[in-house]
């Protein structure tokens, strides 16, 4: 290995989300990849994301990589959905590090996981109209169907806490009757913040479904991914792996709820201007 090869081995990932969807990814990032030191950015000042038109999303989308590109990560994880479907083209082509999106990891799980070749789509508004999800599913399988439902209640639910119980299984159930006839055997949690209520929707999918109902998400499979770029440029870090989490305001209530998304305490969160 080079010497700047094993310089930029040590640098940063960045990863960055709307707001603490995103912390599902880096969670998953942190399991696969201990050694591996992270800078989350958390847009927190904007989210929403998955409400607002795509330019919009793209315009948020470039302030938050670039300002990771000035951290001087080597590679850049779009930890969000609706980013991912319609930004992350651009931002591949902008930047001069890999970038990784969570679509098409999430669309690769899901066509390993149907049997019957009919996969729902549950996501933002803004990820649903891209129509990301049918095309990354259609280049990968163009035989697997797939059916679309924005669910954008699921997000507050769990920016609350509201993960189970009578009102999430309600909204949950509302969501499912979309895709109950059109007889899905796999959904996608195409949404970061979904994973937080999966017990509610595997229980109420399976209900509606079926019992041999799989429910993916794209976190695990971003991080499989992440691995492989990272062993293919001989970009693995050696030590003691870390995270630095930063938010554009808020940073306090967003200490309060983090662990929740990433799974272990989320320790100092900071502060910054994009
Ligand atoms: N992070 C967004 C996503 O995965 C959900 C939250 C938002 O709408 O900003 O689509």
């Amino acid at each position: 290995m080079s010497e700047e090869t094993g310089d930029r081995a040590q640098a940063s990932i960045g990863v960055f989300d709307s707001g603490l969807g995103g912390l599902t990814v880096a969670r998953a990032i942190r399991a696969r990849l201990p050694n591996e030191h992270l800078v989350y950015l958390g847009d927190t000042a904007r989210v929403p994301y998955g409400s607002r038109s795509a330019q919009t999303v793209i315009r948020y989308a470039r302030g938050c990589a670039r300002h990771l590109q000035r951290h001087g990560v080597k590679v850049l994880v779009v930890a969000c959905n609706t980013v991912s479907a319609v930004a992350v083209d651009m931002l591949r082509v902008e930047l001069d590090v890999p970038v990784i999106g969570v679509v098409e990891p999430g669309a690769s799980a899901a066509v390993a996981a149907t049997r019957k070749g009919r996969v729902g789509v549950l996501a933002t508004r803004g990820t649903v109209a891209s129509g990301a999800y049918v095309r990354a599913v259609s280049a990968l399988d163009s035989r697997v169907e797939v059916v679309q439902e924005p669910a954008p209640l699921l997000v507050p639910l769990a920016e609350e806490g509201w993960t189970e119980g009578a009102v999430p299984e309600e909204v949950v159930r509302k969501y499912l009757e979309a895709l109950a006839p059109r007889d899905v055997d796999t959904i996608v949690l195409g949404c970061t913040h979904y994973p937080l209520l999966r017990p509610v929707i595997e229980a109420e999918g399976r209900a509606a479904l079926g019992d041999e109902l799989a429910v993916v998400d794209g976190a695990e499979a971003t991080a499989l991914e992440l691995e492989r770029i990272l062993d293919d440029r001989g970009l693995r870090r050696q030590g003691e792996g870390g995270m630095r989490i930063t938010v554009t305001d808020l940073p306090d209530r967003f200490q309060e709820v983090a662990s929740r998304f990433l799974g272990a305490e989320a320790g100092e969160v900071e502060a910054i201007d994009l």
